[in-house]
């Protein structure tokens, strides 16, 4: 198998932490955190397979696929014990490698994402945009979706930034797309993982975000032993894009 796409920064001694980026996004949407964390930490992220820059093939995966090429990732890399920061769809990622082997990493960070898997009227929303997508297209959809994610103040206020994602969106193969949005419709569940799990965990959520909302990311991180709880103001599902400075800063405070 093809290896992914990975973007770091220039290697230092410094702590390493890997961003797994969210739905229909790639590494880009972390940009902006990882500049701002540059001096503390070893920063590294990489598109997820059928996405941005990493290889598509038959578009056939799965969250355990993607939980494997992190944990992958973390052997060729050599790194030693880094955090994992996921966003949504990179939560789910995360969530089942730390389940797959929780002795490689030392933290993890899970930023508006849930361990929930999708219920009937979820997974019937993942058929229909699947359908949507070969009947109208990838652009129709994702100029649909996207907006969805970010609060009306960030589309009012800086329109120029949701139409670059809305455009990197845009450029991603197809194939790939569908092999994500099925790969999130078929995974299981990881709640009843969440209280074995034995290192510090941050949970951070965009104060109004609708996907994953506050109060569903409340009730994960009270089932988390050694856990924080976050709300990330002047955000909804793109707390990473939409106030970097405020995720980055909890970050840097967690780790
Ligand atoms: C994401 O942001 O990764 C997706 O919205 C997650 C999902 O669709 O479940």
């Amino acid at each position: 198998m093809e290896k992914l796409k990975i973007f770091a920064h220039q290697p230092n001694n410094k702590k390493p932490i890997i961003f797994i980026h969210g739905f229909p996004y790639d590494h880009r949407m972390w940009i902006k955190v990882m500049n701002l964390l540059q001096s503390n930490f070893y920063c590294i992220a990489y598109d997820v397979r059928g996405l941005g820059e990493s290889p598509v093939e038959d578009g056939n995966y799965s969250i355990d696929l993607f939980a494997d090429d992190l944990i992958n990732i973390v052997e060729d890399m050599k790194l030693d014990k880094p955090a994992i920061c996921g966003h949504s769809m990179g939560g789910y990622i995360a969530l089942r490698a730390f389940e797959k082997s929780d002795s490689t990493f030392s933290n993890l960070i899970l930023c508006d994402t849930k361990s929930e898997p999708d219920n009937d009227e979820g997974k019937a929303k993942r058929d229909a945009a699947i359908k949507k997508i070969d009947d109208e297209g990838l652009e129709k959809y994702v100029r649909e979706f996207v907006p969805s994610c970010f609060s009306n103040n960030f589309k009012n206020e800086k329109s120029d930034e949701l139409n670059n994602t809305i455009s990197f969106a845009e450029q991603h193969n197809p194939v790939g797309v569908k092999g994500c949005i099925t790969a999130m419709k078929n995974r299981t569940d990881t709640t009843p993982y969440l209280n074995r799990i034995k290192i510090p965990v941050l949970v951070l959520v965009g104060e109004e975000d609708t996907i994953s909302t506050p109060i569903k990311m409340k009730e994960m991180a009270e089932k988390i032993k050694e856990s924080k709880f976050k709300i990330i103001s002047n955000a909804a599902h793109m707390a990473p894009v939409e106030n970097p400075e405020s995720v980055a800063e909890e970050i840097r405070k967690f780790l």
